[in-house]
This record gives C-alpha cells, sequence and structure tokens, in this order.
C-alpha cells in the first residue's frame, strides 16, 4: 500500500515508538490520527505533524469507540492502525511483600494486550468498509509486542506474557481478516531509546547498549518507524512478527 494521501491511526502516538512513527507517516503524506491516554502528549505530537491528537484509554471500549469515531470524522476510515500504546511495568511474581497484586498484573494485560486487540477489532471494521486497492489490499495493521515475549526476564511475567498475547494475536487476525484485505504484522523490538528507557541513569542505559551485539547500541524510534514504513509497502509480509533488536537475546535477569 502507498502511504500517500491515506489516513493512519497511531496509538501511543504521544511519545517514543508512536510519536516517531506518527512522525515518519505524516512525511509520507498520510492524514495521522494520534491516539494516546496522555492528551497533552497527544496534542503536542499531532501539532507537529500537522494530525489530530485524540485522548485515548485503548484498554476501553467506549473510550478507543469514541475516539475511532473522531479520527474517521476528521480524516475518513483509517487504512493504517499502528498499535504502539503500551505499559512496561515490572514486578516480581512473589516479591517482597508476598504475591503480586492481581491488579497489577490485569492492568498489564488490559493495556497490552487487550487494549491492542480493542483498535484491532475497530480499526479492522473500518477497513472493512473501504474500497480495495490495488492487489485487493484494503489496510494494515501493525501491533507491538516486545522480545520480552520470548525471553521474558525475572520481573517480566505480566508484561512478556501481554506481550506474547498480541504474537499469538496476530495470526488469527491476519487469517481472518484476509477475507477482506487487511495485513496484520507485529514488531517485537529490542531495546530502544524512548522515555521509557530514558528515565535510566546513564550507566544503566550504557550497560544495556553493551548488551546488544550488533550495532552495539540502543534502536533509534526511527528505525521501528522506518520497518513500519516498510510493512506497508511489502505487500507479502503478513500473520508474521519480526524482531527488530540487533540479534539482542536477553539473559534471564
Ligand atoms: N522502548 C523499548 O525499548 C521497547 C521495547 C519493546 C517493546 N516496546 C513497546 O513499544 C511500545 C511503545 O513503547 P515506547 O518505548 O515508545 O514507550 P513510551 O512510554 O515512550 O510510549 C508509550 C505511550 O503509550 C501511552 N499509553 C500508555 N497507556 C495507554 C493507554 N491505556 N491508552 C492509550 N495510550 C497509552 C503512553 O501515554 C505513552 O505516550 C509499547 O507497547 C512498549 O511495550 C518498547
Amino acid at each position: 500500500m502507498h502511504l500517500d494521501g491515506q489516513a493512519a491511526i497511531v496509538t501511543g502516538g504521544g511519545s517514543g515508538l508512536g510519536a516517531a512513527t506518527a512522525q515518519r507517516l505524516a512525511r509520507a503524506g498520510c492524514r495521522v490520527a494520534v491516539l494516546d491516554i496522555n492528551a497533552q502528549a497527544a496534542a503536542a505530537s499531532a501539532q507537529r505533524i500537522g494530525g489530530i491528537g485524540i485522548a485515548c484509554d485503548v484498554a476501553d471500549a467506549a473510550s478507543a469507540e469514541a475516539a475511532v469515531a473522531r479520527a474517521r470524522e476528521a480524516h475518513g476510515p483509517a487504512r493504517l492502525l499502528v498499535n504502539c500504546a503500551g505499559v512496561g511495568t515490572a514486578g516480581r511474581i512473589v516479591g517482597r511483600d508476598g504475591p503480586m497484586p492481581l491488579a497489577v498484573f490485569e492492568r498489564v494485560i488490559r493495556i497490552n494486550l487487550i487494549g491492542s486487540f480493542n483498535l484491532l477489532r475497530l480499526a479492522a471494521a473500518d477497513m472493512g468498509t473501504l474500497d480495495p486497492l490495488d492487489g485487493g489490499e484494503r489496510g494494515v495493521i501493525v501491533n507491538t509486542a516486545s522480545i520480552a515475549a520470548y525471553e521474558g526476564q525475572v520481573g517480566q511475567a505480566a508484561y512478556a506474557a501481554s506481550k506474547a498475547g498480541v504474537i499469538g494475536l496476530t495470526l488469527p487476525a491476519a487469517r481472518e481478516l484476509a477475507r477482506v484485505g487487511v495485513r496484520v504484522v507485529t514488531i517485537a523490538p529490542g531495546l530502544f531509546h524512548t522515555p521509557m528507557v530514558e528515565g535510566l541513569p546513564a550507566e544503566a542505559q550504557q550497560s544495556l547498549a553493551d548488551s546488544i551485539p550488533f550495532p552495539q547500541r540502543l534502536g533509534a524510534p526511527e528505525e521501528y518507524a522506518a520497518l513500519v514504513e516498510h510493512i506497508v509497502a511489502n505487500r507479502f509480509l503478513n500473520g508474521e512478527t519480526i524482531r527488530l533488536d540487533g540479534a539482542l537475546r536477553m539473559p534471564p535477569r
């Protein structure tokens, strides 16, 4: 699919990987709706790229329905959804204060997994109403998992489980949506230079970077955004999860 002139929705677009993606898509000619639970960040990111910022909690059905409706009113039904909203909450299953509160586990699953599905279902329904483009394609959905889905570290039980769910969702979604010409692809990033990591002390950032075989540095959000652009352009990519990690395989802790 060509990006020029298409309507796109980027969740978590107020920061990090989502903000870089929104920027790249806008530069390629997309009309971008930036959805984020942080309304200010969504507005600021959208303003930088001439898009619209919409406050949205991806984990909430009504909030997402309203946000997608607003994006549709402004830009028409989106042909591209990029799910970047997520939280990286860490915690042991049994910590110093006893077992992890179930609500902590539930929240991570709710935002990362159910939130991705929530937007996927709404965007897919809209894409199905659009005319097919060349080759019968109606739209593309890109999800964001994590290499933690494969090599979750101690303290990442909830996060890794949520991201493994996103990977598990990819193929059945691609199979079902094939009928309407919608592709579904997931990116599993390694360690990227975003506000999630920028909050760490410089030595901690360096030691994370040192653990990456090559290139021995954190990933740049623009490299994630570049892969999104390639996924959209390459019509034969479908139903797959792509690692983007400089060959990093995370150790147990
Ligand atoms: N940075 C990394 O190294 C890395 C690695 C692997 C996977 N990821 C994944 O990539 C995605 C983006 O991460 P990032 O590093 O850019 O993080 P980030 O914190 O910079 O951005 C995440 C954005 O999601 C938004 N968000 C959080 N909860 C939300 C909700 N309920 N509804 C709507 N928006 C919500 C936040 O407000 C924030 O703007 C996440 O899913 C994360 O798990 C990041």
